[in-house]
């Protein structure tokens, strides 16, 4: 069995810092899944398909060409690293995200990141769906006005424009998107949480690191 360590949260916990940085520490493999759902957001866009078609949507969640490489992300051979972190994006992809023949078919593609010598995933359904036999699950999560402005200082890190009330709101509005949804809502689940609001991503990281050494090992390993 390969190891897979599943964090999921709300949007802009600081999931997929930290998770990438376990995955390092650990010599693992990592999954982005919120990647997957942005760039079907992205793809349709480009490809002037509305948020409203559910089956052109599942299409375009099929048909996608994605490469992560070298920290950077490439749709249908264009590098894409920081149009998919755009706000718009983000809201798309949650609207994209709530519909059960995006997620069915963005599946597989998820599990196929499952490789030795284990992985680091991060997301919304991570630990309840996608991999729930994983050997850790933890529910990063940080108070709304604290989410607000790590993805303000973010996005201007980026150059991108950013509103921290704007932020806040939108924030707020995906957050309930995402948990009242009826496919794979968010859910604490059988997850430890981890609340970073008064942590820095390092003390996460060792935090997440320590419960990992003290997984009981997997049946059969
Ligand atoms: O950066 P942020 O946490 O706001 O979002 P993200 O992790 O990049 O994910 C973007 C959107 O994809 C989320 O708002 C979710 O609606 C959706 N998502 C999901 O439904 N399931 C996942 N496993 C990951 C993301």
């Amino acid at each position: 069995m390969i190891p897979v360590i599943a964090i999921d949260g709300p949007s802009a916990s600081g999931k997929g810092s930290v998770a990438e940085r376990v995955a390092l520490q650990l010599g693992f493999h990592y999954l982005d899944s919120g990647a997957l759902y942005r760039l079907t957001a992205l793809a349709a866009h480009q490809a002037g398909v509305s948020l409203d078609q559910p089956s052109a949507l599942q299409g375009v969640a099929r048909a996608l060409t994605v490469h992560f490489k070298a920290g950077k992300t490439w749709l249908a051979g264009h590098d894409v690293s920081t149009l998919m972190r755009s706000e718009t994006c983000a809201r798309d992809a949650s609207v994209v995200a709530a519909l059960p023949a995006v997620r069915a078919e963005l599946l597989t593609r998820q599990r196929a990141f499952r490789q030795p010598p284990g992985l680091v995933a991060d997301g919304r359904d991570m630990g309840s769906v996608v991999f729930a036999d994983a050997c850790l699950k933890v529910f990063l999560t940080a108070r709304p006005e604290i989410r607000a402005q790590r993805r303000y200082n973010q996005l201007i890190e980026k150059g991108m424009p950013a509103n921290i009330d704007n932020l806040l709101q939108d924030i707020l509005a995906r957050d309930a998107r995402d948990a009242l949804r009826s496919a794979s809502p968010l859910v604490q689940g059988d997850a430890v949480v981890l609340d970073t609001s008064d942590q820095t991503i390092e003390q996460a990281v060792q935090q997440i690191l320590t419960w990992y050494r003290d997984c009981p090992p997997a049946p059969g390993t």
